[in-house]
């Protein structure tokens, strides 16, 4: 299959390449770029840039360098088309599809199709011009693409409109009623309070209706005008013509229309987002689409039910036509006229062409005005109201909480993103849920802001009773993220508790476990919330500070035990290879590199004398199994957790990482769990110490312990590296440990100055 080049360069445009290679390394803004060690090379100071206006990136180390399409092939060992399409999805770009038969449909061929029995009352036959009265007399310009205008609804007399039309449904008996009130349950949108609402069945016999006369010409187009006598539609076609029906309704139809200017809408509004009505007739869109029902079937707009009688999903409410990125109507939300009804919203299920989790409405309106501050909305009045007001860029997702593709999607058209919620109960949990799901999203160049109106206001009331002033200051002075997050749970838990305090730290942690590797975010939020808990001299600190006042024959490797119980998830990432690869002690040579000599002796090894290294460099890493050529120099491995002489802390290591799915949330819990699973006397040592730690930790409100960690277990790592050069005569090798060590130390050094200078 072949991509249009215009469509990989918008995916390549697109891409959040710094999130995609954050993933791997970790990047840091230097300037317009972003550099970090190249994933490509093991290397120790940083050659690799990423330029996110180009969106390229380029290691002056290696050389390698490309695009997002070259990443995920050359790094994650994609194929082309995996990578396209994992683009795709994470940008919202559609791939076209040479095989695109799923958007086209069968037609009823012509002749056969009845005149249609339009179910809607209407007032006044449409005139075939741009514009109607509705029945409140206001004049409503609209537009019709009907082109050439369509007229296979013209043969429709008025005689044969009414009751007896042997090709309309069949009328319902009560027996047929009782059946459709049955199938409420196979009608999944929409709850047993729709069908008992009243206008069943009358309202579905056509008869009972007088019907709108349609035949000066159709004021809304039919799918395929170009060739009236095509035997396939093409469901966008059909989308359109669909919502010009429902526009043209809602010109008719005075009550819907009231509904609208009620809640404040303009005329140019409702003609901007193509705001429509579905007719209260059970049978509307077969009856005005006679040769489309196929294609009504495939959007889900028309049902079927097992008693072979179609019916519509939408009745009797506003229609929100739905629109993708290149504004194509794609799917239909109906609200209902009566706040009492259920379900308020229905929206059209998902169909060949409507992906509910990939669509955000108003974005296609936001980008016709160039919007670039995006505001996460809940509603779809929230975003037309926004809109009105002037404030351009709201988005709202499709009545499910908003996803993590979405929200990396917004991002990277700008960093800054605000979510606005609901003052209700119910938006500040979506609040809270979308922040989880945000947070794998969140490298360190992006900034979430949380906004939640006063009064449980959404925008669209908000904006009505105060203006749109204060809704623009509402946005500017949405919260950062770490205010949020404590505002949040600090209105949850009692901090005057210690235990409080605990539960609060837990779910921080919980949260900050979610970022992307290597956030300093994370380093932040933590920090942040410590300081609000009363914290004073940093938590690393704090944290050694606990554990000093444990007995004096506490041992670095105990108190790194205690930590691990503490953060058992600091096991995901063997942090011993973490740190070797960090620091880049795993990239030291046997041999010092020797600057501008070109060598080119390959295969004797032992020649190589300490004076006279003529050898190429020889890489060797912690995994290294290959068994070196005869005679050669055999460094040994870098030192792993058997190296630390703590028979405990390898059994605790090991316990961990066999329990780790299973390990429940809470820390405590999850500290109790995994002591269980350990021999009787190490859980006994362990135990006896653990929950003083715990208590402890909470008490200073400490909620991380990683730098504290890392720092103890370089120690451990530093000494096993000192064994070693005792243990070996030969100069090649002590001056390759000693280099490590080195390497090792400086790298710890440098981490704790940047650790130190973040606090400040
Ligand atoms: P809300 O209940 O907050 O409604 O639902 P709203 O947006 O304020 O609606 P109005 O102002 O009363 O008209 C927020 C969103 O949740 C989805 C819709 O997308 C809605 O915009 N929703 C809500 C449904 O899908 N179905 C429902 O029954 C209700
Ligand atoms: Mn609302």
């Amino acid at each position: 299959m072949s991509i249009p080049n215009h469509i990989l360069d918008q995916l390549n445009s697109q891409a959040d390449l710094v999130g995609i290679i954050g993933k791997h390394t970790t990047l840091k803004r230097a300037g317009k770029e972003f550099k970090g060690n190249c994933p490509f090379h093991g290397e120790k100071t940083p050659s690799f840039y990423v330029n996110p206006q180009k969106n390229v990136y380029n290691c002056f180390g290696c050389g390698v360098g490309g695009n997002a399409i070259s990443f995920l092939r050359d790094y994650e060992n994609q194929t082309f088309m995996e990578a396209v399409t994992e683009l795709s999805r994470q940008t919202g770009i559609e791939i076209p599809k040479e095989d695109n038969r799923n958007l086209r449909y069968k037609r009823t061929p012509k002749k056969s199709v009845p005149p249609p029995q339009p179910s809607v009352a209407q007032p006044k036959a449409p005139s075939t011009t741009s514009s109607s009265s509705n029945s409140n007399g206001n004049s409503i310009t609209f537009e019709t693409n009907n082109g050439p205008n369509n007229n296979n609804l013209n043969n429709n007399s008025p005689s044969n409109s009414g009751s007896n039309n042997p090709n309309s449904a069949p009328i319902p008996d009560d027996s047929a009623s009782a059946g459709y009130f049955d199938e409420a349950s196979y009608y999944n949108s929409a709850p047993l309070a729709d069908w008992d609402s009243g206008f069943y069945p009358e309202d579905f016999d056509p008869g009972m209706g007088s019907a709108p006369d349609y035949h000066s010409g159709s004021p809304y187009s039919q799918p395929q005008d170009s060739q009236q006598d095509s035997q396939e539609g093409d469901l966008y076609d059909l989308l359109m013509s669909i919502s010009e029906f429902y526009q043209y309704n809602l010109r008719n139809n005075s009550r819907a229309m009231a509904y609208f200017k009620e809640r404040g809408l303009t005329d140019s509004i409702i003609e901007e987002f193509k705001l429509g009505y579905a007719p209260s007739g059970w049978q509307h869109l077969e009856q005005a689409f006679p040769r489309d029902i196929e294609g009504l079937k495939a959007l889900g707009l028309v049902r079927n039910s097992e008693k072979g009688r179609d019916y519509d999903l939408l009745r009797d409410r506003v229609i929100f036509p739905i629109r993708d990125n290149q504004g194509r109507v794609i799917a239909f939300a109906g609200r209902a006229l009566d706040n009492e009804v259920n379900p308020k919203y229905i929206n059209s299920s998902d169909s060949p062409i409507f992906h509910k989790q990939h669509v955000l409405y108003g974005y296609y309106e936001s980008r016709q005005h160039r919007a670039n501050d995006w505001l996460v909305v809940e509603g779809y009045m929230d975003v037309i109201a926004l809109y009105q007001a002037g404030i351009y860029g709201a988005v709202a997702s499709m009545g499910t909480a908003i996803n993590e593709s979405q929200i990396s999607r917004l991002l990277q058209l700008n960093p800054t993103l605000t979510l606005c919620f609901d003052g209700d109960s119910a938006g500040q949990k979506a609040a809270w849920r979308t922040l989880e799901v945000a947070l794998p999203v969140l490298s360190d160049d992006k900034e979430l802001r949380f906004l939640t109106l006063p009064g449980g206001h959404d925008p669209d009331t908000y904006i009505a009773l105060q203006g749109v002033e204060a809704m623009r200051e509402q946005i500017k002075n949405a919260m950062p993220l770490s205010q949020y997050i404590f505002a949040y749970l600090s209105e949850r838990y009692d901090l005057s508790l210690a235990e409080g305090k605990a539960k609060l730290m837990s779910q921080v942690r919980q949260l900050t476990n979610n970022l992307p590797k290597g956030s300093s975010f994370k380093y932040l939020l933590n920090n942040d919330i410590y300081q609000k808990l009363g914290g004073r001299k940093g938590q690393k600190n704090s944290a050694h500070d606990v554990l000093l006042d444990f007995d004096s024959d506490m041992t670095v490797s105990r108190m790194l035990e205690l930590c691990l119980l503490f953060s058992p998830n600091l096991m995901q990432e063997d942090p011993i290879a973490r740190i070797w690869q960090e620091s880049g002690v795993a990239d030291i040579e046997l041999y010092p590199p020797r600057p501008k000599q070109k060598n080119k002796n390959t295969d004797e090894a032992d020649k190589a004398s300490a004076e006279a290294p003529v050898k190429p460099a020889v890489k060797v890493s912690a995994s290294a199994t290959k068994s070196p050529a005869k005679g050669a120099i055999q460094p040994p491995p870098l030192p792993s957790w058997q190296d630390f002489d703590s028979p405990s802390l390898v059994q605790l290591t090991e316990t961990i990482n066999a329990l780790a799915p299973h390990l429940p949330k809470d820390t405590n819990a999850a500290a109790h769990f995994i002591l269980a699973n350990l021999p009787a006397n190490q859980q006994h040592t362990l135990a006896k110490r653990w929950f003083p730690f715990w208590s402890n930790l909470n008490k200073r409100g400490i909620i991380d312990v990683d730098e504290l960690f890392d720092d103890l277990l370089v120690q451990l790592m530093l000494q096993a590296l000192s064994k070693q050069m005792s243990q070996f005569k030969n100069i090649i090798i002590t001056s390759y440990l000693n280099r490590q060590r080195q390497t090792l130390l400086n790298w710890s050094k440098q981490q704790q100055a940047e650790q130190s200078s973040k606090m400040a």
